[in-house]
């Protein structure tokens, strides 16, 4: 398989199992070219660092309920976000995306930039968050990687070197994968494939699409993969 096909049998897989979240387009629009809303994108991301998807999502809904667009959320007193964001923890995420929104809203004229190096200047966003709103709001090829990202390219590639040193071949071994056409599903398609496929423990091989070019699965290292360095 070469790295193309690699990408193609990822996305077709994405176009049947991807989860349904309030700030994805639905599978319909995502035929018909509908782009998701930047700030849907930036709030989910920044509210899915540290938190899991079943707990963001009744949060975003809220959000997204009080605050439909970025302007209305900078308009928001802090006092009102901060409340709303009670249980969702981390709450210099709460400042920082005050902070960003009213930058949105004051300096950039209500919409976000649509660059990895114009994002990455915006209060509390960082390279984690400028690929991927990026990627999944402005479908640019950025490379997005997190915890489930580096478990799937450790074990497509059986990856020995232990994380943290392994982030950089991996990250490398993600943007070799990243096709031209569609980076932004592929990167929810990779993020999807290890939060529900190539889970750390007891991963689901016989359905995963890239079971048959997993180098891990033929030597039989998915669950000591990725390796992390004891401390
Ligand atoms: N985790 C964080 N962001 C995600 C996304 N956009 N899709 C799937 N999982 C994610």
């Amino acid at each position: 398989d070469s790295a193309i096909d690699l990408g193609t049998e990822l996305l077709d897989w994405y176009d049947r199992h991807a989860r349904i979240m309030p700030w994805r387009v639905s599978p319909a629009d995502r035929a018909r070219g509908v782009r998701p809303d930047p700030y849907a994108v930036w709030l989910s991301e920044v509210m899915l660092q540290q938190t899991t998807v079943a707990a963001v999502r009744e949060y975003f809904l809220k959000f997204t309920r009080i605050w439909p667009k970025v302007t209305d959320l900078a308009a928001a007193e802090d006092a009102d976000v901060m409340a709303a964001w009670a249980g969702l923890g981390y709450y210099a995420r709460a400042r920082n995306l005050l902070k960003c929104a009213r930058v949105v809203a004051y300096e950039h004229a209500g919409r976000f930039p649509d660059t990895y190096d114009a994002l990455l200047k915006l209060p509390g966003i960082g390279p984690y968050t400028a690929a991927a709103v990026s990627a999944i709001a402005f479908d640019r090829p950025s490379v997005v990687v997190d915890g489930n990202v580096e478990r799937v390219m450790a074990r497509l590639h059986a990856v020995e070197t232990p994380l943290p040193d392994a982030k950089p071949e991996l990250t490398a071994l993600a943007a070799d994968l990243t096709p031209g056409t569609r980076p932004g599903d592929y990167a929810q398609a990779v993020m999807d494939l290890g939060a529900t496929i190539c889970t750390p423990r007891s991963p689901a091989c016989g359905i995963c699409p890239w079971s048959g070019p997993c180098r891990a699965r033929a030597l039989g290292l998915q669950p000591e993969l990725p390796r992390k360095r004891p401390k």
